[in-house]
């Protein structure tokens, strides 16, 4: 055991490829349900993902390979931020007087602000390769947003991106952010797509909501014959795919901290930073090599792994995406509006949420006060000021080492700590004066927006 605060890699060390967890998951028959088209309810094809996807995106998403190559272009970009540094949280295990040691891994060190960045340099990359000039996508907090409008900016691509209007009205400088970088950016919903209009109809004054901006993002694209693609930011399997250089590198830093992780925690919206941090140690578990556990946490405002339903439904409210089978809320599902805008998504990655069904993963979900508590507290202890989705992968940290302290066990924890909460200060101005509302979704909201699902065969069965 090492006293040491940074692990910090060398830019040689990189990761050359991504891990695909996909290959571990058929070789031990984990269920792998594919995503469906809408009119059909058949598997979807390649063709039927070609309007919004480039050809090497849409390999990527379908790919049972173990390891898919990072294209040295992108590990240059990389290289402005990466490795990121792994730090063991002396100052906070002091703080909480626990026999726990608690290890970060710092995505926030990135240049836009979070683990995005890593999907988004790569995404431009290959719509670029197949002469796309345009993307369209949506964004919660802003964090993905801006990440997107940096990559494209260095490929020289357009960027159109429609952003939550709740978070639009409460992270302006994420917008200026956005525009600094060249994408253009809307508040949604908005009057420029039709399935904006149609939100706008039934309630002028709807905060919006990630599905919402999915469907407008998708509708430019789709409707632009060929001439702009759609790029999202979590859910899928190759933006997953992308995040594991997350995970890769953590487990060589633990390794130099000589430790291995008794628990992996990280925040769940979509699932993309969870996972980018979780599949590469998931491996040892699904192989049998590991007891490692895995602690999705998310907001008790959008609980999709802790209180929704596995069925198939849309990614999207507007009902243009495939139907993918996962734990939803509803696609239906408008959210109340908490500060860690990117954890206010109906649905989770469908990969996650196959492991997560299969008990290889646990989950939990906190209320915004004692996320923001948390994150307090971390910012005093280590000084680091997390974005309010990070800040619930902090709170169970937290815990852990406050559980192992009361069981007096010598516990690793290891988190995702996915972005900084730089553009997210008035959020801890409510919370230091005491005016942040705690919201726990009404079950009856939740069965209202369940009863709205797509009807699809299998899941009469469920
Ligand atoms: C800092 C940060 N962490 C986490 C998330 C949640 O997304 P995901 O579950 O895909 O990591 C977001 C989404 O915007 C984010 O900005």
């Amino acid at each position: 055991m090492s006293e040491q605060t940074k692990f910090i890699l060398g830019e040689n060390e990189i990761p050359k490829t991504y891990y695909n967890i996909v290959s571990d998951m058929v070789a031990k028959n984990i269920p792998l349900p594919p995503p469906l088209h809408p009119a059909t309810l058949q598997p979807v094809t390649p063709d039927d993902l070609a309007p919004l996807f480039p050809q090497s995106l849409i390999a990527q998403e379908v790919t049972a390979e173990p390891e898919v190559e990072i294209p040295e272009p992108v590990r240059e970009i990389y290289k402005l931020y990466r490795p990121t540094p792994l730090i063991r949280a002396h100052r906070l295990e002091k703080m909480l007087d626990t026999p726990a040691h608690i290890y970060y891994k710092y995505e926030g060190a990135s240049p836009a602000g979070s683990h995005k960045l890593n999907t988004a340099v790569a995404q431009v990359f290959f719509n670029k390769q197949e002469n796309v000039k345009k993307l369209s996508t949506e964004t919660g907090a802003g964090q993905w947003g801006s990440a997107l409008a940096m990559a494209c900016n260095f490929f020289d691509m357009e960027c159109q991106v429609y952003m939550v209007k709740i978070s639009y009205e409460q992270k302006p400088y994420r917008r200026v952010l956005m525009g600094t970088y060249g994408a253009r950016v809307t508040p949604s919903p908005s009057t420029e797509t039709q399935s904006g209009r149609a939100i706008l109809e039934k309630d002028p004054d709807s905060l919006g909501s990630l599905g919402i901006a999915i469907s407008e993002a998708v509708e430019v694209a789709a409707t632009s014959g060929g001439k702009i693609k759609y790029s999202l930011g979590s859910v899928l399997n190759h933006v997953l795919l992308h995040q594991t250089i997350i995970g890769k590198e953590a487990r060589k830093q633990m390794e130099m901290a000589g430790e291995d992780p008794d628990v992996v925690i990280g925040c769940v919206g979509g699932g993309s930073n969870f996972s980018g941090m979780a599949f590469p140690f998931l491996q040892s578990k699904i192989r049998g090599e590991s007891k490692t556990r895995f602690l999705a946490v998310e907001p008790t405002a959008t609980p999709s792994l802790t209180r929704g339903r596995y069925v198939y439904d849309f990614g999207d409210t507007g009902e243009m995406t495939p139907l993918v089978k996962m734990y939803t809320l509803g696609h239906t599902f408008v959210p109340a509006g908490i500060h860690a805008g990117g954890l206010r998504y109906h649905g989770m990655a469908p990969l996650l949420c196959s492991l997560y069904d299969n008990d290889y993963i646990e989950a939990v979900a906190y209320p915004q006060n004692t996320v923001f508590e948390a994150a307090v507290m971390f910012a005093r202890a280590e000084g680091i000021v997390a974005a309010p989705e990070s800040a619930h992968a902090i709170r169970s940290a937290i815990d852990e080492a406050l559980d192992a302290r009361k069981k007096g066990e010598r516990r690793v924890i290891l988190f995702n700590l996915s972005g900084h909460g730089h553009f997210d200060l008035s959020a801890y101005e409510q919370y230091l004066a005491g005016s942040l509302q705690d919201y726990a979704y009404p079950t009856e909201a939740i069965e209202q927006a369940l009863s709205l699902l797509p009807r699809v065969e299998a899941q009469a069965a469920d």
